[in-house]
């Protein structure tokens, strides 16, 4: 038995059936969604709690200009497609805008439908990788980076707020890399607004890459963490194109 349910109801959750006629095994439909989170399982997939239960009818998403939400709202209705496409998105603004409850969204969505999810902050990724040199640490380094390859959705929130660093450009670089060969999606969160910034920050091979993976999404504001009352908004019109272009 497996602790988790197949998803088609076919077999008990291993990805195997049993055929007892013959009393051979067979893999079941669900096997490779068991693969890959066997690969994946010990990647953070938790939504945290400040992000959990958000939907696009409600505050704060409902208040966010639609320009903003409109194509996160069709990328998750097309989620499936979109991650087997290694389509992504890259939320960029100034702090407070609403990138990384977008961004949950998405993961969620990737989430219910039965996809493999890893959300990390690009500090605590890189510090997760940072472990993986330490002696007598449980993942080797091409361990971690193969399982961080073969999730279905890596949400890299915060990029650019680490401090560059020539081992910083070189982890980020090759896990970016490494999903770009894969065709595998990613979502990105920055701060970092001016592409020719974002390309001194983390490296122009690596924003050349992610520009051609992630659907730029400019999101513009005040910072709503300063306006406890912006929290509960009625819906508003607002545009977001003033922006210079995030990987653009
Ligand atoms: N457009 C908005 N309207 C109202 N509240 C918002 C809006 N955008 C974000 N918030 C709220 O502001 C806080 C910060 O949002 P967050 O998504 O973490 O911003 P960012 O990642 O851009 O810094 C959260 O409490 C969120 O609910
Ligand atoms: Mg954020």
């Amino acid at each position: 038995m497996s602790d988790q349910a197949c998803p088609y109801d076919l077999c008990d959750g291993t990805g195997f059936r049993v055929d007892e006629s013959t009393r051979t095994a067979y893999e079941c439909r669900c096997r490779p969604i068991v693969v890959a989170r066997a690969q994946t399982s010990s990647l953070s997939s938790v939504i945290p709690k400040r992000y959990r239960g958000m939907s696009f009818d409600r505050p704060p998403v409902s208040g966010m200009p639609p320009t903003v939400v409109r194509p996160v709202r069709r990328f998750c209705e097309r989620i499936d497609e979109n991650l087997d496409g290694g389509r992504g998105l890259s939320l960029f603004g100034t702090v407070g805008t609403g990138k990384t409850t977008l961004a949950m969204i998405v993961a969620q969505a990737a989430l219910d439908a039965r996809r493999s999810v890893a959300i990390y902050s690009l500090p605590r990724l890189l510090a997760e990788i940072r472990t993986t040199y330490e002696e007598g640490s449980e993942h080797s380094h091409v361990d971690l980076l193969d399982r961080l390859s073969a999730v279905d959705l890596l949400h890299v929130d915060d990029v650019g707020a680490e401090r560059t660093s020539p081992w910083v450009l070189e982890q980020l670089y090759a896990l970016v890399n490494a999903r770009y060969e894969a065709e595998r999606s990613m979502v990105i969160t920055t701060n970092i607004l001016d592409p020719d910034k974002l390309r001194e920050q983390i490296g122009p091979r690596t924003v050349s890459r992610l520009s051609e993976m992630c659907e730029p999404i400019p999101l513009t504001g005040t910072d709503h963490r300063l306006e406890p009352e912006a929290r509960l908004p009625p819906p508003r019109a607002g545009t977001a194109g003033e922006a210079r272009g995030g990987l653009a």
